[in-house]
């Protein structure tokens, strides 16, 4: 097996300098575009100082002229980055652009990424603008952004759809303008290996000022090629790579980091290239993603899926047993995976829990959420015979999303079974008052959110109704996830109980809570790009 799948990165084989990928992560930009993805400012700073410690090259924060939310989050991330390069997005007006410049301005390392549709689908619907146009508008773009900052990205739409020698001119002007990035994007995951590598190679050899120049691969996963398009434009020469944790992204997704990274790590002898990402960190970088934009992971998604390292075959165990090297190309160790360990018992106490949640990354935890997070440990452990990390992550992670909301689930009665109809009693407090409602329904979740239908009236439709277990067992924790849409505002909430109709009322109304935010913030921005 290579090396580099056992060790972190610092030591991986190859590390001249020419060979170095810089890893750029649009989780919180195009992964957070995903119809229901929103995360809230929270959530968002906890993705970026992830992404931070992870050795992330540049963060992409968000679009900062899109809502006064993504305006916020890029600020807000700006100021706690360490590290990373934070990036704002921009369209190519100026006042896109002054926007993104105002956002990331309290960055220690502020880059401004401007793009405008080049392709001849796009300028003809999208923008109604002639080739001429657009390229001239590239130009103007880059230079005003260089008014922020010398960290200028420019990328081209759709690029992979465009006529060569506009794509050619527009990168041209860019970089005459003073664009030290050209992202060349596959919006539409249209692309193949082969084409995606000869694009890259002629631009790099033909563009005037190409070599002075990162390029930039940024591909969509609508034909399931993003990873292995981004890992051909690298060996046509492109260094920086464009993607999001678990590939959240619009439609299909985006090219996955994870994927990518462990590509390069574990094949290093035939992809000679390497990143300062420590891989250690992708499992718990996989769950904030998945549980902040409620997007869980399919089972079977390399390197961080549930069965990624799961062996279930008698003969798969039994080489196991004799050596991993039989059927694990890396260990789930190198990707921070280690075995569901048993946590605390119902005997343990505040120091205990409070070791444990810095262990699992809580340490930062207030000390009401603290109280909280103990209050509700406690009574798990009185419900259930074994007590998990995960559980404890289940039971904080709800902490967190609950803390600042204006309606709590104080108590649930359901009655359900054959019989019906099916009755729910639900208390909830809303701005510190507590109210009460009953409600019959099409079963128990149908009459539970009626009941909470009534304390709260809305038109929300209900898009997502989804019910995980967290760990094994018929005593686990039940993790429910809602999606809410209104207006066309998607939000998605989740919850976790042993009792499967409380964790769905606990969902219900984070789901709520974040609708209410939405609408305080305004109309949702129309400007979405993939
Ligand atoms: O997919 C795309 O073209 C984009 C650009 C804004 C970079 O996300
Ligand atoms: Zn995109």
């Amino acid at each position: 097996m290579n090396d580099a799948a056992q060790k972190p990165s610092s030591e991986s084989p190859s590390r001249n300098e020419a060979d170095r990928v810089l890893i750029f992560d649009t989780t919180l930009r195009d992964g957070e575009q995903s119809p229901g993805a929103a995360m809230t400012l929270e959530d968002k700073l906890k993705v970026a100082a992830v992404l931070d410690e992870m050795g992330i090259d540049i963060i992409e924060a968000g679009f900062p002229i899109s809502s006064n939310g993504d305006f916020e989050a890029v600020c807000e991330i700006a100021k706690i980055v360490k590290n990373s390069v934070v990036c704002g997005l921009s369209r190519s007006s100026f006042a896109d652009i002054d926007r993104a410049g105002e956002a990331v301005k309290f960055a220690k390392r502020p880059r401004i990424h401007t793009f405008i549709s080049t392709s001849p689908v796009h300028r003809k619907w999208k923008l109604q603008m002639d080739a001429e146009q657009v390229i001239a508008a590239a130009g103007a773009s880059v230079a005003r952004a260089r008014n922020y900052t010398d960290n200028v990205e420019w990328s081209a739409e759709d690029a992979t759809r465009t006529e060569r020698d506009v794509l050619l001119r527009c990168c041209e002007i860019a970089i005459k303008q003073g664009a030290t990035t050209i992202n060349i994007p596959d919006t539409v995951g249209y692309s193949v290996p082969e084409e995606y590598y000869a694009l890259i190679k002629m631009l790099r050899e033909t563009v005037p000022g190409g070599d002075k120049v990162v390029w930039s691969t940024h591909c969509h996963n609508d034909l399931g090629m993003a990873v292995a398009n981004s890992l051909a434009g690298v060996r046509a020469g492109a260094r920086q790579i464009e993607c999001t944790i678990n590939g959240l992204g619009e439609r299909a997704g985006n090219a996955a980091l994870e994927e990518i990274v462990m590509a390069m790590k574990v094949r290093n002898d035939v992809l000679p290239y390497w990143t300062d990402v420590d891989a250690t960190h992708f499992t718990r970088a996989s769950k904030l993603v998945a549980s902040v934009s409620a997007f869980p992971v399919q089972y079977n998604k390399a390197i961080v899926g549930r069965n990624a390292f799961a062996h279930e075959s008698g003969i798969h165990q039994d080489g196991m047993l004799k050596n991993t090297e039989t059927y694990e190309i890396m260990t789930p160790e190198s990707v921070g995976l280690s075995k569901s360990t048993l946590s605390l018992g119902k005997l343990s106490g505040r120091a205990a829990f409070r070791d444990k949640l810095k262990q699992l990354g809580y340490e930062h935890l207030g000390d009401n959420a603290f109280q909280d997070a103990f209050r509700r440990f406690k009574d798990l452990a009185d419900k259930k015979k074994l007590v998990f990390d995960e559980d404890i992550e289940a039971l904080v992670d709800q902490e967190v999303a609950t803390q600042t909301n204006r309606i709590k689930v104080i108590a649930l009665e359901v009655v359900a079974g054959t019989g019906g109809p099916q009755k729910a009693k639900i208390t909830l407090e809303v701005d510190g008052r507590n109210e009460t409602r009953e409600a019959t329904g099409d079963g128990p979740v149908d009459a539970t959110f009626k009941a909470i239908k009534a304390i709260v009236p809305h038109e929300a439709r209900l898009p997502l109704y989804q019910v995980m277990a967290v760990t094994e067992g018929t005593d686990a924790q039940a993790e429910v996830m809602v999606r809410l849409e209104e207006d066309g505002r998607q939000v998605t909430g989740r919850g976790s109980d042993t009792d499967t109709m409380v964790a769905s009322a606990r969902a219900y109304v984070v789901a709520l809570n974040k609708l209410m935010m939405k609408r305080q913030r305004g109309p949702a921005a129309q400007m979405m790009v993939s």
